[in-house]
């Protein structure tokens, strides 16, 4: 056992993915569907998602932002998470990803609680109102994530939860040097969210690396 930190192993990792919500047949479909389309196959962690939708019902949540949209697998994850009349609203750049998770997202159970938003999130975020999201999901480009994180913590409520995904960099977090050019935005964003005096928030080893964090009732 590690000095440092208890046991976990891979092993340990398989283990709980089996002993959660994993995928049901319609997102085995919609992923499939996604790869045949060339959409690259990077959500995120089906426990992670698991651990996304227990965060979204403990914080009660309605509205939720996500940025980075991809295949939509998040979102409607995140959807089947909220009650009658929550939403998520989901940001994507590229137009064949959005295309594809709004034709997927109007196919599943929770359709009415999906919007996606084909646009850049920088320009997009802006227009919604401060204070006014439960919940905010980043897991797009990592250059951008300060960017990202400024915003979101202007339209979510105090006490609202961020999660962000990639902590862990793509697996890359301790390579020297990595090969993934989008590692050190990785580590840069790690160590500023660390020292934020905004949100409290922790790293959870699940997926790549999930952010969990909450918007201080005083910021
Ligand atoms: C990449 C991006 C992600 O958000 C992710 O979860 C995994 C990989 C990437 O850009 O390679
Ligand atoms: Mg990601």
């Amino acid at each position: 056992m590690s000095a440092v930190s208890g046991v976990v192993t891979g092993r340990h990792f398989e283990y709980l993915a089996r002993r959660t919500v994993g995928d049901d047949a319609f997102l085995l479909d919609l992923k499939k569907a996604a790869s045949a389309a060339g959409i690259p196959a990077i959500w995120i962690a089906p426990e992670q998602a698991s651990f996304l939708q227990i965060l979204l019902m403990l914080a009660r949540a309605r509205e939720v932002v996500e940025v980075g949209t991809l295949a939509g697998y998040a979102a409607i994850r995140m959807a089947r998470a909220l009650p009658a009349g929550g939403r998520v609203r989901t940001f994507e750049i590229s137009r064949k990803h959005a295309e594809f998770a709004h034709e997927w997202a109007g196919r599943s159970d929770v359709a009415t609680r999906v919007e996606v938003i084909l646009g850049n999130a920088l320009e997009e975020l802006p227009k919604i109102a401060a204070s006014s999201v439960d919940a905010a999901f980043i897991d797009a480009d990592k250059s951008s994530y300060p960017r990202y994180l400024k915003e979101c913590e202007r339209i979510l409520k105090p006490g609202g939860l961020l999660t962000v995904d990639n902590a862990f960099a793509f697996g890359q977090l301790f390579d020297e040097p990595p090969t993934d050019r989008e590692v050190p935005a990785v580590r840069a964003f790690n160590d500023l969210l660390a020292k934020s005096t905004t949100f409290q928030s922790v790293i959870v080893p699940l997926g790549d690396g999930c952010w969990v964090g909450v918007k201080r009732a005083s910021a």
